[in-house]
């Protein structure tokens, strides 16, 4: 049976107890943290950055399934994967030069993620097929977290799933325990999920039934 990776987003975390969080998270049977860093520009929101991921890293050994919604995220490549993140996502809309900033990325010895907004198709990565490791369909608008997820995205996914084969695939958006059963079907590999895991009383209850198949 395929493998479901779960990737809790620590954008719905409590920041002062951020360590807690984290460390939870891993104890919960998290695959992945997926760490949301927004520059106020590419979304209308701003998050964290470099400095918080540093000590993030030093807090758990899991891998960081970096999100960069920033525009031009070529100019900080280098600085992410020095602090450790171990995937490296970035906006197909936000990049200039998707193939430098890919080629980059692998250069650092890193994953590369691909992502598309809820409204730029999927066929938009075809151009760049081989030089990314992991797709990521946005299921909501980025920015926030609690969203409701739009439902297009399932048949994105499945497309997805058939044109990049060797890619996995990645949703993010408005996931938790009922749309987690669409896009798995759909062919997502790998689910974030902010509110559903970071609001629950038992975390590793809900990491696991996310990841049912
Ligand atoms: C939104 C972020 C998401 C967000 C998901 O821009 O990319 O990772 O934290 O949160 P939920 O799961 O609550 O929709
Ligand atoms: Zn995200």
């Amino acid at each position: 049976m395929r493998k479901i990776f779960v990737s809790p987003s620590i954008l719905s975390a409590d920041f002062a107890r951020l360590e807690k969080e984290c460390k939870s998270l891993e104890k919960s049977g998290a695959d992945w943290i997926h760490c949301d860093v927004m520059d106020g520009k590419f979304v209308p929101n701003i998050s964290f950055g470099l400095p918080v991921l540093k000590s993030i890293r030093k807090c758990v050994v899991i891998p960081l399934d970096v999100h960069l919604m920033i525009e031009e995220p070529i100019r900080y490549v280098k600085q992410f994967a020095e602090i450790g993140a171990n995937i490296i996502t970035f906006h197909i809309e936000a990049a200039q030069d998707v193939k430098a900033t890919a080629d980059l990325i692998r250069s650092c010895g890193k994953k590369v993620g691909l992502s598309v907004k809820p409204n730029t198709p999927v066929e938009d990565l075809l151009p760049y097929k081989g030089l990314f490791d992991m797709v990521l369909i946005m299921s909501v608008e980025p920015g926030f977290g609690g969203q409701k997820f739009i439902e297009s995205s399932v048949d994105k996914i499945r497309k997805a799933r058939e044109l990049f084969p060797d890619a996995l695939i990645e949703v993010d958006g408005g996931i938790n325990a009922d749309t987690a059963k669409f896009v798995t079907e759909a062919g997502a590999d790998v689910i974030v999920a902010g509110n559903a895991v970071m609001q629950a009383h038992n975390r590793k209850d809900v990491i696991e039934n996310l990841r049912k198949l």
